[in-house]
């Protein structure tokens, strides 16, 4: 067997880029496969954005940058993220990276090493436990229960939390439950951690995709978190440029700084022309906005009323924001259909794939094994028809 780093020989690929990839794959042998796996709006990159990508391409920008982004770009995200988070970063306190995963893993490893744990609220997006077990850190999951609709409960979090916790990940909209946190969650979340030396880290990748009301950072809901809590943001989803590879953290300016370390060394600055992107998109006209959130929101109510009337789907909470749901499926678990048997949420999305030709992503890797995670970021029109082969092919398993 080959040898391989210890850390990198344990770690899996990721399961949402897996399921997608694995659609793909059939798509290309001629089936019609309707996929709800995918993490990605389906919407095209608004056009004013596409076009600074352009202008940028034909002046030239096509050198190194400094690593961290060029100074335009920190300046936008300062300006973003006082306009929309009402939070106040200087550029030292800013990394651009290649994606808010290229951010995360870079401050994820800056900061945590052999020994310490980092808390996850599970069910959570798959990649967070990754980067910390690649950082040598350990994840600590603290289980969020349904009654809870998914929420991380302030007495759990206080449980969890041992002399080796230097870290916690929260992530609100969530992928994959889309819960939401209001400012009563946030300040009691706060108040466990203002007093600790624990690193927030608070990924807001899915912030301008929520349908309730607007929330207030956890940040500026307790400011002196801040000296301890790292931003992470992406434009991949809200400017649905996640092919673009662009995210950025904001953080006490020493943290920052080690990640940039990494960053130098690693992989260097984000793609130039994105950048002059991302400057278009954080600072130009942000009414490409409004009618993405409209059309997922009118997914939204669709998929809700769509996976209740699937037997033996069962949805535990309306999904606030994102653009994912997450139902319990364990009535189904032990049902079989010729000699295939489902004992999880992964072999229920392996079943639906090969029988409805529908691709979901299991639950198991979200720490969740009895959901399955459907993704919205389709048409109305195949979440139809994509609805109607899953209730045919669930007909078919005998209980
Ligand atoms: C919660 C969460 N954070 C981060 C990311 C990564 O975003 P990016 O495309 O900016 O790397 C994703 C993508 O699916 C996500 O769901």
């Amino acid at each position: 067997m080959l040898k391989l780093n210890r850390r990198i020989a344990a770690i899996k690929p990721s399961a949402t880029l897996a399921a997608d990839a694995r659609a793909t794959e059939m798509k290309l042998a001629g089936i019609d496969v309707i996929s709800l796996a995918a993490g990605e709006p389906d919407f095209d990159t608004p056009e004013h954005i596409k076009k600074a990508a352009d202008k940028a391409l034909a002046a030239g920008q096509t050198k190194y940058t400094a690593v961290g982004g060029t100074a335009a770009l920190k300046n936008a995200i300062k300006l973003k993220l006082k306009r929309d988070n009402n939070l106040d970063y200087e550029p030292p306190e800013i990394i651009a990276s290649a994606g808010c995963k290229q951010a995360e893993a870079n401050v994820i490893n800056a900061l945590f090493d052999e020994g310490d744990e980092v808390i996850i609220p599970t069910p959570a997006w798959v990649s967070f436990a990754a980067m910390v077990s690649l950082s040598g850190a350990e994840p600590k999951f603290v289980p969020c229960s349904e009654e809870s609709g998914f929420m991380l409960e302030p007495e759990a979090l206080r449980r969890a939390i041992t002399t080796r916790t230097r870290g916690i990940m929260l992530n609100s909209p969530s992928n994959p439950t889309g819960a939401v946190y209001g400012p009563e969650q946030l300040t009691a979340i706060a108040r466990v951690l203002v007093d600790t030396d624990i690193w927030v880290m608070s990924d807001d990748v899915y912030e301008h995709i929520a349908y309730g009301e607007f929330a207030p950072h956890l940040f500026h809901i307790e400011p002196r978190l801040k000296s301890h809590g790292i931003v992470f943001n992406s434009l991949s989803k809200t400017y649905a440029m996640t092919g673009w590879r662009i995210g950025f953290a904001a953080g006490p300016k020493e943290a920052i700084a080690a990640a940039g370390r990494l960053q130098s060394q690693n992989s260097g600055n984000p793609n130039s022309i994105t950048q002059a992107a991302a400057i278009e998109a954080l600072t130009g006209p942000q009414d490409a906005l409004k009618p993405m959130l409209e059309a997922f929101r009118e997914r939204n109510a669709l998929v809700v009323e769509r996976v209740r009337r699937i037997p033996g789907f069962r949805l535990p909470n309306i999904p606030q924001g994102a653009f994912y749901a997450f139902p319990n499926v364990s009535e189904l678990l032990g049902s079989r259909f010729g000699d295939k048997q489902i004992t999880d949420g992964d072999t229920l999305a392996a079943f639906i794939l090969d029988e409805a030709h529908v691709s979901l992503v299991g639950g198991n890797d979200f720490g969740a094994p009895e959901h399955v995670r459907l993704s919205y970021a389709t048409s109305v029109k195949n979440l139809n028809e994509a609805f109607d082969r899953i209730e045919r092919a669930v007909a078919k398993l005998k209980r």
